[in-house]
């Protein structure tokens, strides 16, 4: 039978389209079935990621940042710009572009891989240990069968109760990244990931951003030196983060939006914005998919339920990415699909969620790998932690972005590396060393020894090394 696969993967994000093909690759007859549509109506592979994600935001981080060097720091090196304007919908049509170009990379890569793709939404029709019967609704209705499923439904954002998402004033990551012109007044609510990257966007741009934290502490998943340098750069840049609030009442309208909270000293405030971002978290996405039909377990927060393994209650049923526990990121998700590929055809991958690394896009970047400072003094493991400042390390000076440090944590005892975090220039890059580091159980000294390019913001990894034994040689 033409629609009978060994496996079906529902979702096309980071999390499905890369198991797709990691599937095809070990010679399993492969299905990948995503409902995204484009403008025009048609496919647009790679989910929440590639199309209203990690890499429309990077797009226009890229131009914001392109922009402000131009406005700012381009003057320092001489380089004089009359006159200098920004076309918005230029720049919005540049980030339609990039996320063109990623959707008919995956497109390709489907082809290449003998990947079969259905444009439309999965459902589980019955199944069992005999296999699954999947049912595709959209412009052509089909059914599969297949001996394997793999859910990577993704997620979708959290909104604020009685505030409903329009995209119009009050925007999901959706609307924020397809705002088409610099709004004067920029709310944000949620410190969090999405709101420093796309307050950051926009900021650059010429918009007066605030952004309200529920929490009382800045960014408080992060190692607490860095949230705090953190803290003082985005206050510098003119980022205003007001933390400890509660909203009370949200009102949108053609003329902008009324938002009500109290402070952290409990007083009520009122704020007023042209246009309101909540990013406020992500939830699990099973709409759709008839997982009751069959008894697929969802947990209490409504992520489907996996073991280690991402194995399902279900026989043969796996998922992966976004919709199940775990840290919400590409790479996390990506790392779940090429394991469970391999275990379908009897390998024994690992997938390590301690040296999954976090990267905060924002300038100064943010990024880190394995244990804070305060996770380490709350379990009582004794460590030595060494820093070494961007300022004085040459690279950084000539490329005339000094702001913040790398700082390497390691076991007190046997020197094993427990985390590395880092706030600078770059970091998104240099972040990769730590992990590998970490992967191979090294030692703060063996980061130490390893000869590297000089000059290099990466020699500021060596020196945090070598400073964990107080022997930085260049501070
Ligand atoms: P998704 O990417 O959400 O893909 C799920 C896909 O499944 C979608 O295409 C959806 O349409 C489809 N689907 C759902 N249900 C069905 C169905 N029943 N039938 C058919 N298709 C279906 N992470 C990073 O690591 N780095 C970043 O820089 C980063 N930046 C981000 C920026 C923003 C603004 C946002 C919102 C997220 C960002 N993330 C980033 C998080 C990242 O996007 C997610 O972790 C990632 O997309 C999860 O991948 P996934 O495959 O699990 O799900
Ligand atoms: P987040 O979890 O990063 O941040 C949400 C913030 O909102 C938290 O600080 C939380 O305390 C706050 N908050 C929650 N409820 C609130 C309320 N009622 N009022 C005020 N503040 C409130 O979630 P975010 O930014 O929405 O992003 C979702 C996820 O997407 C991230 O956790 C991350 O996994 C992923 N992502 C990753 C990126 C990257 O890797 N660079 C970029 C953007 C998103």
């Amino acid at each position: 039978m033409a629609n009978n696969f060994d496996v079906v993967v529902i979702g096309g994000g980071p999390g499905g389209y890369v198991a797709a093909i990691r599937a095809a690759q070990l010679g399993l007859n492969t299905a990948c079935i995503d409902e995204w549509k484009n403008d025009k109506g048609g496919p647009a592979l790679g989910g929440t990621c590639t199309n209203i994600g990690c890499i429309p935001s990077k797009a226009l981080l890229q131009s914001s940042e392109h922009y402000e060097h131009a406005g700012h720091a381009f003057a320092d090196h001489g380089i004089k710009l009359d006159n200098l304007s920004i076309d918005v919908a230029k720049m919005q049509a540049r980030r339609a572009t990039v996320v063109k170009q990623n959707n008919d990379g995956i497109t390709y890569l489907f082809k290449k891989n003998k990947v079969t793709f259905f444009h439309g939404r999965g459902s589980f029709v019955k199944g069992g240990d005999e296999g699954w019967e999947i049912a595709v609704a959209g412009a052509k209705p089909d059914t599969l069968t297949a001996r394997h499923v793999i859910v990577a439904t993704g997620s979708n954002p959290r909104a604020l109760p009685g505030a409903a998402f329009d995209e119009k004033t009050i925007l999901s990551n959706d609307g924020a990244l397809s705002i088409p012109e610099v709004p004067k007044k920029l709310g944000l609510i949620g410190a969090g990931v999405i709101g420093l990257e796309m307050g950051s966007v926009w900021r650059r741009l010429g918009a007066d951003v605030t952004v309200l934290e529920a929490l009382p502490a800045f960014l408080g998943a992060v190692d607490e030196q860095v949230a705090k340098e953190a803290q003082k750069a985005f206050a510098k840049q003119g980022l205003k983060v007001q933390l400890g609030v509660k909203i009370t009442e949200v009102e949108g309208g053609d003329g902008g939006v009324q938002v009500a909270y109290t402070d952290a000293s409990g007083a009520a405030q009122s704020f007023a914005c042209d246009k309101l971002i909540v990013s406020i978290g992500r939830v699990p996405n099973t709409d759709g998919l008839n997982a009751e039909a069959v008894g697929l377990k969802l947990d209490e927060r409504g992520f489907v339920a996996v073991d280690g393994d991402c194995k399902t209650n279900l026989t043969n049923v796996w998922a992966i990415g976004d919709v199940v526990r775990g840290p919400m990121l590409a790479h996390k998700a990506e790392e779940e699909g090429v394991a469970v590929a391999e275990r379908i055809v009897g390998q024994h991958p690992h997938v390590d969620f301690n040296t999954v690394p976090w990267v905060i896009y924002t300038s100064p970047e943010i990024a880190w790998v394995g244990q804070t400072e305060q996770q380490l003094k709350a379990s009582g493991r004794a460590y030595k932690a060494g820093t070494f400042p961007f300022m004085a390390n040459g690279r950084a000076r000539a490329l005339g972005d000094t702001t913040g440090f790398v700082k390497v944590i390691a076991d007190a005892k046997t020197d094993e590396i427990l985390g590395v975090h880092m706030i600078g220039p770059y970091v998104s890059e240099l972040i990769s060393e730590a992990v590998v580091a970490m992967e191979f159980k090294a030692s703060s000294e063996d980061i130490g020894r390893i000869c590297h390019a000089h000059p290099s913001l990466s020699e500021a990894t060596k020196e945090a090394a070598l400073a964990v034994d107080k022997r930085a040689l260049n501070f």
